[in-house]
């Protein structure tokens, strides 16, 4: 390649203006400082935690609310800030923060308390060498750890639905317990974060009224706060003027129609972003949001395509192959694709349940409509684009087989 040419690429990308000033204010770690429409939330979380500073253990705390309306990002600030008020004071409280979705097993998720309670930083015969212990063992060197160094400790467990869903509350129990071990000077708290509402139903119930001591209940949000959300967070992220109101407007209605969830609008604002700067325009507009959420959704479509049980695949290839879109219908060109591909078919109870978990998910539409002296039936029909179907049954060739004809 010429110089000539090379120059003139990197001419090209430095003349071109760039349309944003801050692209990590729009990553999902970015905790802004100020979180308007929060402050009750805010204020209710300090006061509960607040006691810590006197010395004395405050009550454990469980937040949940949809998700994206600002669970994590209230509890991350307030645990700063007390944090560093409690440095000033002289008093030190530890706060390990897990997500426990991210850390996945329970094993894992003891390990990183551990870990940022720095167990394997002091004597060696505290340390907790995780491999080859039982779980049972792991939380008892943990809550001695604690009780010898005296530690104040408000462990945080974000998304703690989705570990008590795949390990039960064993891991909650024993650390709702652990005061009752740990005398003399230490003692630990916990902030429990769910997004599912139902969350408390699934748990033991002695577990249950321990850990919502205090509870608070993050509310969605309203498509006027999220277009000041996004107004505010605009400016941080973006050169003057490149964002216009209508396009803030359009996202904020667009997330907030959903879910009032602010993550989805913030990602809907980063995402218009990118593919205006690779159209190379100044201005990110309505129709790069409107793009914005094609792709998204997309996107999501993709996932829950990819990821869903062979049977689910069946039932959406059903639906497709299907003429009149009726249940009846739907069922018997289920079943005939299952003999197809060798599986024995599910009952037309549990099709009817996947039908409708699919309908929940928006991935197809079911109406009911009239059918004159016959009654009415139920018309089930796809709403994700054949394309994006294909490309998501890609690793089930036997399957793609099925679409084309
Ligand atoms: N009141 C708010 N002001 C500004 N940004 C917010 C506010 N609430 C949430 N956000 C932002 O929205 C995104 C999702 O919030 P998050 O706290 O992760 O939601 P949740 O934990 O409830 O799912 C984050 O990027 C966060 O910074
Ligand atoms: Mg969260």
């Amino acid at each position: 390649m010429s110089d000539d040419l090379l120059d003139n690429i990197f001419e090209k990308a430095a003349a071109g203006k760039t349309l944003v000033k801050n692209r990590r204010t729009l990553t999902i770690d970015y905790v802004p400082e100020k979180l308007p429409f929060r402050d009750e939330e805010t204020k209710t979380i300090a006061q509960a935690l607040s006691i810590v500073l006197r010395k004395a253990r405050p009550s454990n705390l469980l937040l949940f609310g949809k998700p994206g309306t600002g669970k994590t990002a209230v509890a991350k600030n307030v645990i700063e800030r007390l944090h560093k008020k409690a440095r000033e004071l002289g008093i030190e409280v530890i706060v390990p923060f897990v997500n426990t979705k991210t850390a996945n097993t329970a094993y894992k998720v003891l390990y990183e308390i551990a870990k940022d309670m720095g167990i394997n930083k002091g004597e060696k015969k505290l340390q907790v060498h995780f491999t080859g212990l039982s779980m049972g063992e792991a939380t008892d060197r943990i809550l001695d750890f604690i009780q010898k160094k005296k530690f104040y400790v408000i462990l945080v467990m974000d998304e703690i639905d989705s570990l008590v869903d795949k390990n039960g509350d064993d891991i909650l129990y024993n650390f709702t317990r652990a005061n009752e071990r740990i005398s003399e000077g230490g003692f630990i708290s916990l902030i429990g974060i769910s997004n599912s509402l139902t969350f408390k139903d699934k748990l033991d119930p002695r577990v249950r009224s321990s850990l919502s001591e205090e509870e608070m209940v993050f509310n969605p949000y309203t498509i006027e706060q999220l277009q000041k959300i996004l107004s505010d967070r605009a400016k941080l992220a973006f050169n003057d003027e490149v964002v216009s109101d209508a396009a803030i407007n359009l996202c904020a209605a667009m997330a907030g129609k959903e879910n009032g969830d602010a993550r989805r609008a913030i990602d809907l604002l980063r995402v218009a972003a990118e593919i205006a700067e690779r159209e190379r325009v100044s201005k990110v507009e309505e129709k790069h949001i409107r793009l914005a959420q094609e792709k998204i959704e997309k996107d999501t479509n993709y996932e829950v395509l990819k990821n869903s049980t062979a049977h689910t695949k069946l039932v959406i290839l059903a639906i497709i192959k299907s003429k009149n879109g009726n249940t009846g219908e739907v069922y018997e060109t289920y079943s005939s694709l299952c003999s197809l591909s060798e599986q024995e078919p599910l009952t037309q109870r549990r099709i009817t349940q996947i039908i409708s978990e699919l309908d929940q998910l928006g991935l197809i539409t079911s109406n009911v409509v009239s059918q004159g002296r016959y009654g009415r039936s139920q018309r089930i029909k796809i709403t994700v684009p054949t394309l994006t179907i294909k490309e998501a049954l890609k690793d089930d060739p036997i399957l793609l087989h099925y679409i084309d004809n």
